[in-house]
This record gives C-alpha cells, structure tokens and sequence, in this order.
C-alpha cells in the first residue's frame, strides 16, 4: 500500500451539477441548492460549514442552469444602495456579509455524468493536495461535536489518507446511499474504521452493512488517476454514469480509505420529505417563529384528526 503525502486540508469541492429529479418540477429552472431552510438558501449553510472547518478555498461545481447561485455569493449593488438608502442597516450588513463568505470558484461540468465526473471536473483545482467534498444536499449538525466536515478533517488528520464520512441508517435508507464495509477500528478508536468495500445503492438484502455514506469525504489527489481512467472507459464504452464509489473502491486497492462514523444529527434536504421536515426543525429554533408554528401545526393537527 502506497502512503499519501501529508498536506493539510485547505481546498473543498462542492459538485451541484445534479439535475435534482428528486425534486422536480421545482427544479426545472431553479437549482435545489438554492431551497432555503426558512430563509437561507441550503448552500450557504455548506459554504459555511466549509468555512468553519478552516477551508479557504472552494470550488462549487455547476451547470447552465445554476446561476442564481452564483449571484447569491456575489455582490447585489443595487440593493445594497436601496437598503443603505433605506437605512435597513441589519439587512445590509446580512447581504454584504454572504458576498464576503469565502473565496468561491466556479466550473462546469458540461455533461451530467454522474458525482464521479463532476469531481474530475475539479482536478485542475485541486493539484496535488488532498480536498474536501461537500455534497450539498446533505446536512449534518452537532452542537458539541464541531462541523461534520471538521469531523472529517480530523480523521485525516491521525490517519493521513482518505476519509469518507458515515452514519448508521435504517434499512429502508440504504438502497439510496452508498454502503461501507466496515473492517477493523483504528487503534482502538470505535468511531474510524478501516474501508473493506462500497456497494452503490444496494438491492434490499445486498447490503454489506448499515452504514450509508453521507455527503461528506476528504480524498487524496491520487483519485484523480482513477478517475481519469473511468473517463476515458466511459468515452469507449459510453457508461452513463461515473461513479465516485467505484473510483473509491478502486482507490483502495493501492491506498488505505477509512470510514469516521460521523457524529450529529442528519437532513437530506435533495428529498422532498426531508426538506420539510429540516425546515420545520429550523423553524422551530428561532425564538420568532417558534411559538406561532407549534400552534398552528397542533391547529393542523387537530383540523386533520
Ligand atoms: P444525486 O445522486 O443526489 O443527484 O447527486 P441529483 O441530480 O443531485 O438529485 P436527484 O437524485 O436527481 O434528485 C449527488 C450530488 O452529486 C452532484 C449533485 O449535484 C449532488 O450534489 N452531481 C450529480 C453532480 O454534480 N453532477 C452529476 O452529474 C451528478
């Protein structure tokens, strides 16, 4: 087994060049990243994330249809000069601030070929360091436990190779989600497991385990090799997707990838259930809302009983 090379995590990648058809058909023109949790658009919470985990460059991976993100991260002079003129000093600053978030790059990825292709999409990005990626669509929150990206990023800070971020799921969860083997902990170290393998979206009884991978991994740059492969074989053989679990699972012949059972609290938001249910969670926590939507959730309740 060939060791990475020790560099610290500085770069991360957030592919969202999905066609979300999870979410249609509000996702015919607008990009799910931009559905807010009561007022904030889900991809600015994964910006911050990022940023809170000490990452200083990001690369968000979009396609034709995905430019109102791209405009939430830029300045708005014009409505900046109506708030100034309106003396709305909080919603100014709150506007200036998403804008000034981090340094956030863009690239396309010009055909919808799978997360394994928009990752390549990132390679000359990232170099020769290892990176972080965020899927968007999913979030994890831990009030004690630092971000779910910081999680990651201190695994591969004691075991210096690819790390992919799980969680335990019901059965009725794994046929979505990528499925680990899980081998042997790391020195005694219950939460970080040796990877013995990755079944994509398992058949009900395939599974080989029941722990999904959820939206969070820090990668070696030599991924981009096994990628690079798929690529070409996809252009010969015309594969519609190109998976990152198979590059995954491939990267582990030749190099060591650990598991970190991530700590926090869950939300798919790319599914329709699980965004209710995530918006209503936040809802609930702000003290201005909290009071008028218990009452007019136990109201709906009732009227529904
Ligand atoms: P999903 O498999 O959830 O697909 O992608 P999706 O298109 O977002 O949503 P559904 O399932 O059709 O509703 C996982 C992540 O990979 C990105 C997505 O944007 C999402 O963040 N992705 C997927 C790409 O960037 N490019 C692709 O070609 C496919």
């Amino acid at each position: 087994m060939k060791k990475p090379i020790k560099k610290p995590i500085r770069k991360a990648i957030i592919p969202a060049a999905g066609l979300g058809t999870r979410f249609l058909p509000f996702t015919k023109a607008i990009p799910k990243e931009m559905l807010p949790l009561v007022d904030t658009p889900t991809i600015q919470y994964i910006i911050k994330e990022a940023v809170d985990s000490g990452i200083s460059e990001i690369l968000i991976i979009t396609n034709s249809n995905k430019s109102a993100m791209e405009n939430h991260f830029d300045h708005s002079y014009e409505l900046e000069e109506k708030l100034k003129e309106a003396g709305k000093e909080e919603e100014l600053k709150q506007i200036k601030d998403i804008a000034d978030m981090a340094t956030i790059y863009y690239a396309r990825q010009k055909e919808n070929l799978g997360l394994g292709h928009a990752v390549y999409c990132a390679r000359t990005f990232v170099e020769e360091e290892p990176f972080a990626v965020l899927l968007p669509d999913n979030m994890i929150e831990c009030e004690h436990c630092g971000t779910g990206l910081q999680q990651l990023i201190d695994t591969y800070e004691s075991v210096h190779t690819s790390v992919v971020g799980v969680q335990q799921m019901s059965k009725e969860l794994l046929p979505r989600y990528g499925v680990v083997d899980l081998g042997n902990s790391w020195r005694q170290e219950e939460t970080i497991h040796m990877l013995n393998g990755i079944v994509e979206k398992p058949q009900p009884g395939t599974e080989p385990g029941d722990y999904g991978i959820f939206g969070r991994y820090i990668l070696t740059p030599e991924i981009f090799d096994v990628l690079e492969e798929m690529v070409i074989r996809q252009k010969t053989e015309g594969e519609k997707e190109i998976h990152l679990t198979k590059a995954l699972v491939e990267l582990m012949t030749t190099q060591m990838i650990y598991a970190k059972v991530m700590n926090g609290k869950r939300y798919d938001i790319g599914d329709k259930m699980g965004f209710l249910k995530a918006n209503l969670e936040f809802a609930m926590r702000r003290p201005d809302m909290r009071e008028e939507l218990a009452a007019f959730m136990q109201e709906l309740l009732d009227r529904n009983s």
